[in-house]
């Protein structure tokens, strides 16, 4: 027998009705409603499910596309919470760190830095810059090799609904493949400037040499008979002398018209100059000659024919030649391999090697201890000598004209400034080339390169 539970009073006062009682007189057509009720309501669920797999779909399709995105990113991007714990990351960062998404997510942001310093400096970025974010702040990466990739890092703050911070997005671009790339296009620019201007600079020989060719060749004849007639009028001088002193001594002091013509056209200060203006004209013609003659070998006018011949010999013998003129305290090394092939003219090579060591001993003659050391090297294709004095080297701004012809910097009568564009001339001749520069640690450097005499194959 079960206790009689007491009916449960209602809000109106009323009691509840017992189910009992509830189901009496409910007849068919109640039912039938209930069901229909019930059928409507699996309708409307039913639908309810299509629309929900539908938006699922959606959904579904938006989060691929999201991924696929992420995925693709070259550059790295991760979404942290406010304290720095890893939300998300997109496959470029995993790759850069080597880690998987699992393992990053939760792990702290700053931990996936290099060093300390760069973790420091992440964590002020962080603090200081969460409300405005900070762009291209360059920091290492721990990389998966336990090296560093430098990384030049954007931080964006993530806000709220309500603008309250939550997090920040970081998005980063490795920058070694980009300085890379700069330094290749940076040695490209510079390798073509460096061409450019030897070709600006052939060029401008060129042109000179044609110039000097054309001067060098009209000079050549009026300076050569000046000098012929110079020198026969210094023989001429010699005999007129010889024979006015014959008739001074003979007493022409009997014709007293002649005594006076004497006097009077200063005769005896005439006879006394005339030598010495003689001499000079002849030490001014052969000065001009010789610049005519070295203009004429700037500009190729007499050409040698070509020989073989070993260049380490012609430097030992021009450095004798130098040496003999040159003070004691002027000292040569050299420094060469026994055999430096060569085809060509060693007369002219000889020239070069001598204007090098004279503008060696001419730069350091100021100093106690001039020294020059010649050193030479045999390369495959190519052999090289190289002149380096310990002179006070060669300004900045005479560099771009020391090739120049008559450029110099020294007193009239101890340079003419042809002895680099000659020997520019030869080198040039012989297939090679010659480039100055300053040494850093003080004193001129002369490179001369020339193509090796190779043996016929
Ligand atoms: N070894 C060197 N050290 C410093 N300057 C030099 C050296 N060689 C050449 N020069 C500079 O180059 C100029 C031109 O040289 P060069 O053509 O031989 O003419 P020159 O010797 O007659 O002056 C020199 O006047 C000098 O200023
Ligand atoms: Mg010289």
């Amino acid at each position: 027998m079960t206790a009689k539970r007491p009916a449960r009073p209602l809000l109106d006062g009323s009691l509840l009705p017992e189910p009992a009682q509830l189901l009496e007189g409910v007849n068919e057509k109640v039912w039938i409603e209930v069901i229909q009720k019930m059928d409507e309501v699996y309708n409307d669920l039913l639908q309810y499910e299509v629309a929900l797999e539908q938006n699922n779909a959606a959904l579904e399709e938006s989060h691929r596309f999201i991924a696929s995105i992420l995925a693709s990113m070259s550059d790295i991007l991760v979404v942290c919470d406010r304290h720095g714990a890893i939300e998300e990351v997109n496959p470029a960062f995993q790759r850069y760190t080597g880690r998987d998404e699992p393992t990053l997510k939760g792990t702290s942001i700053f931990d996936l830095f290099a060093d300390d310093k760069a973790r420091d400096k992440a964590r002020s970025f962080f603090a200081s810059h969460s409300h405005d974010g900070a762009q291209d702040v360059e920091l290492p990466l721990q990389a998966e090799d336990g090296g560093a990739v430098p990384v030049s890092f954007n931080w964006t703050p993530r806000l709220s609904g309500t603008g309250k911070l939550i997090g920040m997005v970081v998005t980063g671009r490795p920058v070694g493949e980009l300085r890379r790339a700069y330094r290749e296009l940076r040695q490209t620019h510079e390798d073509l400037k460096r061409t450019q201007q030897q070709l600006l600079h052939s060029e401008k020989m060129a042109s000179l040499g044609r110039l000097v060719a054309g001067v060098a060749h009209e000079l050549n004849n009026p300076i050569s008979f000046v000098l012929g007639n110079v020198l026969a009028l210094k023989r001429y001088a010699g005999r007129l002398e010889t024979y006015l002193e014959a008739v001074h001594n003979r007493g022409c002091d009997c014709i007293p018209e002649l005594e006076e013509l004497r006097s009077e056209l200063r005769i005896d200060r005439i006879l006394e100059d005339m030598s010495p203006l003689i001499d000079g004209m002849i030490e001014g013609a052969e000065r001009t000659r010789d610049i005519v003659d070295g203009l004429k070998r700037f500009s190729a006018l007499d050409r040698e024919a070509a020989e073989r011949f070993n260049l380490a010999e012609v430097v030992q013998r021009a450095v004798r030649w130098v040496a003999k003129s040159a003070p004691p305290s002027f000292t040569v090394r050299t420094e060469l391999p026994a055999e430096l092939p060569l085809r060509g003219s060693p007369g002219q090579l000889q020239q070069v090697v001598m204007n090098l060591v004279q503008n060696a001993l001419q730069a350091t003659a100021a100093q106690p201890g001039g020294e020059l050391l010649i050193s030479g090297e045999l390369g495959d294709r190519e052999l090289r000598l190289i002149f380096h004095d310990n002179g006070p080297g060669i300004p900045d701004e005479a560099l771009g004209h020391l090739f120049d012809p008559f450029f110099t910097t020294k007193p009239v009568g101890e340079g003419t400034g042809l002895g680099l564009s000659i020997s520019y001339g030869i080198v040039e001749r012989h297939g090679g080339r010659i480039v100055a520069s300053n040494h850093p640690e003080g004193g001129a450097v002369f490179r001369l390169t020339l193509p090796r005499d190779l043996p016929a194959a």
